[in-house]
């Protein structure tokens, strides 16, 4: 029995879409905060089958067991039973399977004796879903051409930025990622100048990134998921993640920023808003969050550590 953990990453610079070749790799190249806080965790072990439980409770996940067959054409592994946990909630725009490939790929490397490094667990998560390429790292972590190798751009000692939460919906999303990618391909107006954009945005963060420049990674940051989601809403049918609440805290961010507040917002697939600060606006932007109508909860987030193995 075998159990790693990983954190979810946060995405400041997205992936929407994939390039047309087996392996999952997206279209757009993608920098990511790994945050602390929201944790994954997955224990496997040996079974008469595969079997997977999700927060305690058997589901059937295709991507899982997808995964599994793509590991096995590489890799002798026996039937194994899989059980997840996430403290946040599941599947709701959290990149809950972000954290959970990466997890799943470390229990499974360290259990059945695969011998797979840092970088090659991060290239079969990135087959699972190629947002956990990321968690497989810590930091500030890239996923860019020329080689789409995950990895770690700046440590969190760099810049230890904070990011909050705020749960509008605890509920599962109605389009999950992957179809929401294909659906914006066909359909969107917007998806080829958004896939060229994303080239000129990536290497915008990674400068301000380098050079701590909060106010040109937020506003390079803020403007990509913005555009991400003009693709989203102009889907057909459209992608439309976000509810009052999610519109209200973006508000209350650009509220905060007017009066002389570092922060900003990204959104992913789902209704719930992230707000990136540094420490000392930590106490204050998350107060002003939980004051939106709509919002449930908030969540506080550092910087997190890769995925790794918690007991064997
Ligand atoms: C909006 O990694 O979940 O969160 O590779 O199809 O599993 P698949 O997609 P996934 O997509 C993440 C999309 C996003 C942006 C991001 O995390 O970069």
């Amino acid at each position: 029995m075998t159990t790693a953990t990983a954190h979810p990453n946060i995405a400041l610079i997205k992936y929407w879409g994939k390039q047309d070749r087996p392996g999952n790799y997206p279209a757009t190249p993608n920098v990511s905060i790994t945050l602390s806080g929201l944790v994954t965790q997955t224990t496997v072990q040996e079974a008469d089958r595969d079997q997977v439980t999700l927060n305690g409770q058997q589901v059937e996940e295709d991507k899982i067991l997808h995964f599994l067959r793509l590991l096995r054409g590489s890799f002798q592994i026996s039937p194994l039973h899989i059980d997840t946990h996430n403290n946040f909630p599941t599947g709701a725009g959290l990149a809950s399977s972000a954290s959970g490939f990466a997890a799943l790929i470390t229990a499974i490397n360290a259990h059945g004796g695969l011998g797979l490094d840092q970088q090659m667990r991060s290239a079969w998560a990135r087959q699972g879903s190629a947002s956990a390429a990321r968690s497989v790292f810590s930091g500030f972590v890239t996923l860019a051409p020329p080689d789409w190798q995950a990895t770690t751009l700046a440590t969190a000692e760099h810049w230890p930025l904070n990011t909050i939460v705020a749960v509008t919906n605890e509920r599962a999303k109605s389009v999950n990622s992957t179809t929401g990618m294909a659906r914006s391909r066909s359909t969107s107006p917007f998806y080829d100048p958004w896939v060229k954009s994303c080239q000129e945005d990536y290497t915008l963060a990674v400068d301000a990134i380098a050079r701590q420049d909060f106010e040109l990674l937020g506003e390079t940051a803020e403007r990509n998921c913005l555009k991400m989601h003009s693709v989203m809403l102009t889907s057909l049918p459209a992608l439309a993640y976000w509810n009052p609440a999610t519109v209200g805290c973006m508000q209350v961010v650009r509220e905060l920023r007017a009066a002389g507040t570092g922060v900003f917002f990204t959104i992913d697939a789902g209704p719930q808003v992230k707000a990136i600060c540094q420490a000392n606006d930590v106490e204050r932007v998350n107060a002003a969050l939980q004051s939106v109508p709509g919002v449930q909860r908030t969540l506080i987030c550092g910087m997190g550590n890769g995925a790794h193995i918690s007991s064997l």
